[in-house]
């Protein structure tokens, strides 16, 4: 019987249980340092999203929230997916359902439906191609429609709508309640405190706020500027989660969050003590519909596609 109060005894026995049960740990960046640690692999959506076509495990252990274990299960449809929680979700996801789009898709019937990969397997069937804030740029830039419906997040539509002029866009009235409330007051405070910072912004922030950012990038692409950079200090607007690594893998730079209170509480539901018990009962499986699959599968393919010519 595992000790699971033992932090030690618990990793060892979830290393053993990963064994055992042919299975491999990913996890968003946004997940506690104690989940990043024993993580097999640690990115943004879109690499997490891309390594999931090329797994070789039988299981695929997602720590992260309900959308991105759906994502894996889309896109490796053979494996086994769990997902620690199975309260975990994504409260921009839930701003939009596939009914809604469906009739919203009705009164704008040439255009094309650009979904961010925050959103339900559903709503993905119904949509012509899926984005992440790594390659929604790219992605819609490749694309031959000239109207675009983006959802749910109006904040990473309006930052795409900026760089592809000759589109028209029609934005879903959804956000992210973590990036969404960061402010240009707060870009002026933390100015003002590190006035030799770099400030580095999530696409998922306000206009307002990206408007006043040295980069604007991904969870990855945050994390990249700030190692290849020769600037030693950094404020950065996105979930704290990435600072954690940021800071382990740039000892020689200071990171500082944009403001406190930038906590998915989602993210933050897995525990060592979740991990364990999934991987010890087989708890939280995704289970899809064929026929939202195959949907799905397609605008999740097609993005692949886009973003990588
Ligand atoms: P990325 O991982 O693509 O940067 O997205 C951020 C996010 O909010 C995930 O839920
Ligand atoms: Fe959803 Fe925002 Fe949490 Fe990402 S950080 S899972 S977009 S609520």
């Amino acid at each position: 019987m595992t000790d699971i109060s033992d932090k030690q005894a618990l990793i060892d026995e979830i290393l053993k249980l990963k064994k055992e049960k042919d299975a491999i740990i990913l996890a968003h960046s946004y997940q506690t340092a104690n989940i990043q640690n024993i993580a097999d692999v640690v990115g943004d959506s879109y690499a997490l999203s891309k390594y999931c076509t090329k797994i070789k495990e039988k299981t695929i252990v997602f720590c992260g929230v309900h959308f991105m274990a759906e994502s894996a299960k889309i896109l490796s449809p053979e494996k086994t997916v769990l997902l620690p929680e199975k309260d975990a979700g994504c409260p921009m996801a839930d701003m939009v359902s596939a009914p809604e789009l469906r009739a919203f898709k009705e009164m704008y019937p040439d255009a094309a439906v650009v979904t961010y990969i925050n959103s339900s397997a559903a709503v993905k069937a119904e949509s012509d191609v899926i984005v992440t804030s790594s390659n929604a740029v790219k992605v819609v830039k490749n694309m031959k429609e000239k109207q675009i419906i983006f959802c749910p997040d109006k904040n990473l539509g309006s930052f795409v709508a900026e760089k592809c002029p000759d589109k028209e866009f029609i934005l879903w009235d959804g956000y992210c309640p973590v990036h969404n409330k960061m402010t240009k007051e707060d870009i002026m405070s933390a100015k003002e405190k590190y006035p030799f910072a770099k400030i580095l912004i999530h696409p998922e922030c306000p206009s307002e706020v990206c408007e006043n950012a040295d980069f604007i990038g991904s969870t990855k692409d945050i994390m990249e500027f700030a190692a290849a950079s020769e600037h030693k200090e950094f404020i950065v607007g996105t979930e704290k989660g990435v600072i954690y690594p940021m800071s382990r893998d740039n000892n020689d730079k200071k990171f500082y969050l944009l403001s406190e209170n930038l906590v998915c509480e989602d993210m933050k539901l897995t525990t060592l003590e979740s991990l364990y018990k999934c991987l010890s009962t087989g708890e939280h499986e995704m289970d899809l519909d064929e026929e939202i699959i195959e949907k799905a599968s397609k605008a999740l393919n097609r993005m692949i596609d886009l973003a990588s010519k």
